[in-house]
């Protein structure tokens, strides 16, 4: 398995796009050097590889990688981020991905539908299904138009709580039959229509805005942010080994250990 991820030097809280984000909450470096170095090491000892895209001074949310796109069957789906403040981080992901050898789909200038998307942040596989995040940032329009997607296969996921702003910041799923989640961040129809694909496990209120389902899933082993106990017990009574990683400069911008990765096999 090999993920992407990228250096923390130039991370901080710059702007405020999510209602975590507040300029006059600002990150403790040092710390947030020592939790992204926890997790990579914690990925890797995991028996992942980890790839680097090198980190940009003015870009505090390179790290995010999650956003950068989504790997689709070989192929890279290229993200095309609603703020302004992020759109600076295409070219620099579109060129990681070319020199990797990644053939790219929805690339801005040649098929591009102008629809935003945000990435593995909120397209997620599980299986051959594809359950798509939308209504804050990517818009469902996106996965409409995205006629390389198998549109039988797509499961609508509506976001509806501002602090649950992308897919993974409340949903996880952990293999092609079972996710967690925190059914309060979608609508009544979108919370219906998941559980008719996939069993369920709801985090509790705490433990989700601990980010609990920003987790990152490598077969039996899962990694989660610190402060969710009850979580760990329910993954371990499913037979994961769990791994927890200190996140909290993190979760200030509005993210945890599944952001600061993309999956790119
Ligand atoms: N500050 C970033 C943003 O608002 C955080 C992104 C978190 N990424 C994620 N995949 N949930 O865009």
């Amino acid at each position: 398995m090999k993920i992407l991820m990228c250096r923390p030097d130039y991370y901080g809280i710059e702007y405020e796009i999510n209602p975590w984000m507040n300029v006059q909450r600002p990150v403790d470096h040092a710390a947030a050097v020592r939790q992204w170095e926890g997790l990579y090491k914690t990925i890797q000892s995991c028996g992942a590889q980890v790839e680097l895209v090198a980190p940009i001074k003015g870009l505090p949310d390179l790290v995010f990688t999650a956003n950068a796109g989504l790997f689709f069957q070989g192929k890279i789906i290229l993200a095309n981020f609603k703020f302004k403040q992020r759109q600076g981080e295409v070219p620099y992901f579109k060129t990681w991905f070319e020199q990797a050898g990644f053939v790219q789909l929805n690339v801005p200038g040649i098929d591009q539908s102008h629809a935003f998307f945000e990435g593995a942040g909120d397209a997620l596989p599980a299986g051959n299904q594809l359950f798509a995040g939308y209504g804050f940032r990517t818009e469902r329009e996106f996965y409409k138009k995205a006629n390389y997607l198998d549109q039988t296969q797509i499961i609508y996921c509506e976001l509806v709580d501002p602090y649950f702003y992308h897919l993974d910041t409340c949903f996880c799923p952990l293999n092609d039959q079972q996710a967690i989640w925190n059914p309060a961040a979608f609508s009544k129809k979108s919370q219906k229509n998941m559980a008719d694909h996939l069993e369920l496990f709801a985090v509790n209120e705490i433990e989700a805005k601990r980010f609990a389902c920003n987790a990152v899933v490598l077969d039996k082993q899962i990694i989660i942010p610190t402060g969710c106990p009850q979580l760990t017990v329910l993954l371990e009574k499913l037979g994961y080994t769990v791994h927890a990683c200190a996140m909290d400069e993190y979760i200030k911008a509005g993210g945890a250990c599944k952001c600061l990765t993309l999956r790119v096999d």
